[in-house]
């Protein structure tokens, strides 16, 4: 980056040697004209014994005041002697001096030209100098980056390219100085590129939320060894030990969906494989912004991708719709495009291994959830499988809760709630007990209704959710983890739920 002064000094001296080699152009072309016009003008024949080796015919042109010899054919040697020019060639001598005007012209333009040059290159080599320095600010102290402006940067980089590019091709000769300035300009440009990139996957604002998050557990780890005995111990993961659910911690914000702020539709959550509850594949399904149709799901195998938005399996399906998805042993369970049928999809192969009609189920927006669309057919998991949370119009709207054979899509079993369907915000199942929500204003959800498949019992409760959004797109629940998945208008929360201690169902 020093090369500012140093190019100056060796255009300088570049500027130097031209005009050198320009005077000692004019010199050596009178040099020349003298010699080109010393050409034998008399001859003079003289005898030069010893001057054998000379053999006539030999081409005798030499320089003015030297003299050249010959043999002829009866062995008698010749002398010639060149003379100068009889007349001083004083044309030539007018038209060089005409060509040395010419020159002297152009260089004196070129020369103009290269001082604007050099004026311009000072000014852009601050300027790469200051890039450099705000270059090597964002790459030790990452936190500032972000507020940089890449495309402005982008722009000067690429105007100091350009000028570099007009510079060489206005220079004869060695351009080594400005091949360099060159090459340190293609490295910022693809600095800045790769700083962009780094950026886009919004790395800062995760790595701030990790922040936020480790001092948030601090915090929660301080207060809770001072309220140790206010906790309940967790039920064992997977386990139905408990006596329901009795409160919902507050949300953590896992992420912006990874199509963007504008896809406030969808569902998310993890797969729960009963033979490896611990796997931790995380699925997010996205609507399009139609709030419909479900076209692109992706798959992250761990939370650290899903959190980086690395190692991502995108795939497309044509088409679910609405937001009842649901993954359960390593297949999705989606609502298929404008009917009642239940597709299942292998998370391996993306193929549709079934794909059947629920019976007498409603769909398309017949009896969905109020403020959402295209949830007529919710799937659910829990510990004991997977169901389907719709209605019919034999139930009147009300809440049809059904057990499915994962395998066959077959239903196993039935319940008619007393819970009018549109009525409810969205509903989730834990342990064969259905919860369902409701919205208490922009800030809250409740918890108001439970119907128990284990027992046939029905009735309220009054678990308020926090919500960081307006509208629960969808609710699913992990059986291994306990906490919901929760699609917030396009943000992905999750919730630790809490059970009462002592089982009080009697089963
Ligand atoms: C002048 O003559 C020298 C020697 O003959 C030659 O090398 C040089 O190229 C000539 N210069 C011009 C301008 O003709
Ligand atoms: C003139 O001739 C001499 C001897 O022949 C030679 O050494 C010398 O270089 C010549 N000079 C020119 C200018 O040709
Ligand atoms: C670099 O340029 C910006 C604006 O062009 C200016 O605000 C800043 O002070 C400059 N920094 C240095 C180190 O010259
Ligand atoms: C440009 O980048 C390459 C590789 O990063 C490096 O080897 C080279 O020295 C850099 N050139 C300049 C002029 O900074
Ligand atoms: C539920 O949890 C919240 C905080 O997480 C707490 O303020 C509230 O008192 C709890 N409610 C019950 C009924 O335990
Ligand atoms: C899950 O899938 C595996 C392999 O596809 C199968 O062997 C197993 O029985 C399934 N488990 C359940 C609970 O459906
Ligand atoms: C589920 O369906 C499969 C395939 O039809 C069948 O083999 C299996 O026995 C069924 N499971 C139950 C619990 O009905």
């Amino acid at each position: 980056m020093k090369c500012g002064l140093a190019f100056l000094l060796a255009l300088l001296f570049l500027l130097g040697s031209v005009s050198g080699s320009f005077e000692l152009l004019t010199t050596d072309s009178s040099l020349n004209v003298t010699t080109v016009s010393a050409s034998p003008q008399a001859t003079t024949p003289w005898l030069a014994p010893g001057a054998t080796s000379w053999t006539e015919g030999d081409a005798v042109s030499q320089s003015f005041s030297n003299f050249s010899g010959s043999v002829d054919g009866q062995g008698t040697c010749q002398c010639s002697i060149s003379l100068p020019d009889a007349t001083f060639p004083a044309d030539r001598v007018e038209r060089l001096e005409f060509t040395a005007h010419i020159l002297s012209q152009k260089f004196e333009k070129e020369f103009s030209k290269v001082k604007e040059y050099i004026q311009l290159l000072s000014i852009y080599e601050k300027k790469l100098l200051n890039l450099t320095v705000r270059v090597e600010v964002m790459e030790k102290d990452s936190i500032s980056y972000t507020e940089l402006d890449f495309e402005l940067i982008k722009l000067e980089v690429k105007e100091m390219h350009k000028l570099v590019t007009q510079l060489k091709g206005s220079f004869v000769g060695s351009t080594v100085i400005i091949d360099k300035l060159e090459v340190e300009i293609r490295n910022m440009t693809l600095l800045v590129e790769k700083l962009e990139t780094l950026d886009r996957n919004n790395v800062l604002s995760i790595r701030r939320q990790v922040l936020a998050l480790k001092t948030k557990l601090k915090e929660c780890e301080a207060s809770k060894s001072e309220l140790v005995p206010t906790m309940p111990p967790p039920p064992a993961p997977g386990s139905c030990s408990h006596g329901g659910v009795v409160n919902i911690s507050s949300p953590s914000v896992i992420q912006l969906n990874w199509r963007g702020f504008s896809y406030k539709y969808g569902a998310w959550g993890r797969d729960y494989s009963p033979q490896q509850p611990e796997r931790t594949l995380y699925w997010v399904a996205p609507l399009n912004t139609d709030g419909k149709l479900l076209e692109y799901y992706r798959l992250y195998n761990t939370l650290d991708d899903l959190l980086l938005y690395s190692h991502t399996q995108e795939y497309r399906i044509a088409y679910g719709q609405g937001g009842g998805t649901v993954a359960y042993n390593n297949s999705l369970y989606v609502n298929w495009y404008g009917s009642g049928n239940i597709a299942k999809i292998n998370l391996n192969t993306n193929k549709v291994d079934i794909n059947q009609r629920l019976p007498s189920a409603v769909y398309n927006n017949r009896f969905s959830y109020a403020n959402v669309g295209w949830q007529d057919i919710d799937l659910a998991v829990d510990e004991q499988g997977l169901w389907v949370i719709h209605a019919t119009e034999a139930s009147t709207g009300n809440i049809v809760i059904s057990k499915l054979n994962d395998t066959s899509l077959e239903v196993l079993n039935t319940w008619v709630t007393k819970q009018y369907k549109p009525s409810v915000s969205n509903a989730f199942i834990v342990c064969g007990v259905l919860y369902a929500t409701r919205t208490l204003n922009t800030r809250a959800e409740e918890i108001f209704y439970y119907y128990d498949t284990n027992t046939g019992r029905e009735g309220n409760l009054a678990i308020t959710i926090r919500k960081m959004q307006e509208t629960i797109q969808s609710i699913n629940y992990h059986p291994f983890d306990q906490k919901l998945y929760v699609y917030n208008d396009g943000y992905l929360l999750t919730y630790d739920l809490i059970f009462l201690q002592k089982p009080q169902r009697t089963v």
